[in-house]
């Protein structure tokens, strides 16, 4: 049985990929399942948690008691996270693959196939995490994730202190067999000195684990 670590907190969690759009019928997108981003909604909302779900194009299903809010692109992620800011928020956990750019034009009708760009226009989209992180109504605590391999955990560490994220979580991309589109995870999580790795195992396994180490380190303090 789940511990209720996260009893009555507020949590944010941003989920799946971004969707830019070019024409109608195509479009710029980051690889992302929504997998894991699910499976943390879940484990929060099994600690007791009141959980609101942005995310981008996902065929998941919204874990029980979990609030979704689907959106498509970066900025409409970024609108809808500030908005839902508005409650007063104890944790942030930016798990969303969002897409760095936008195409700078968008066409409202499908673009013929014969009139082939030569060059597509981007524009670079907003870091959600840095612009909740100078938020007046910054979360209390912010994690971030970094798809990264394993020997970039200092790029990393440097990635949550440029975004303003208290604790990021290394996904290792680096096989077939773990990551974006599968069914298991492996993980480093960050803070500080702290340096935690969690092996290879299924997300929701992942998402669970990822929470009790959050619990302990961000709300230790406050866990009944
Ligand atoms: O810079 P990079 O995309 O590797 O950083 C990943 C982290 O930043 C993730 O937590 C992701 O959700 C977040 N991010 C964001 N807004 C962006 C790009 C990434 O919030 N435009």
């Amino acid at each position: 049985l789940a511990s209720k670590t996260l009893s009555g907190k507020q949590i944010l969690i941003t989920a799946g990929p971004t969707w830019e759009s070019l024409d109608p019928a195509r479009g710029l997108t980051n690889r992302a399942s929504g997998k894991q981003g699910f499976a943390l909604a879940q484990a929060c909302a099994e600690a007791g948690a009141q959980v609101r779900l942005i995310s981008g194009p996902s065929h998941e299903a919204t874990p029980p008691g979990v609030l979704r809010e689907d959106i498509t692109s970066a900025q409409e992620m970024l609108e809808a996270c500030l908005h839902s800011l508005e409650i007063p928020t104890d944790l942030l956990i930016a798990n969303a693959a969002v897409a760095d750019h936008r195409p700078t034009l968008q066409s409202l009708h499908k673009t013929p196939k014969s009139a082939v760009p030569e060059q597509i226009a981007l524009t670079l989209n907003p870091d959600i995490v840095s612009s909740i992180h100078r938020h007046p109504q910054r979360p209390r605590v912010i994690v971030a994730f970094a798809a990264e391999t394993r020997d970039h955990l200092d790029s990393a560490r440097a990635k949550a202190s440029r975004k303003g994220a208290d604790t990021i979580i290394v996904n290792d991309i680096s096989s077939n067999t773990t990551g974006m589109g599968c069914e298991i995870n492996a993980c480093t999580l960050l803070h500080d000195k702290t340096q935690i790795e969690i092996p290879a195992c299924r997300k929701i396994d992942m998402a669970r684990i990822l929470i009790r180490h959050i619990s302990k380190i961000h709300f230790a303090s406050e866990v009944h």
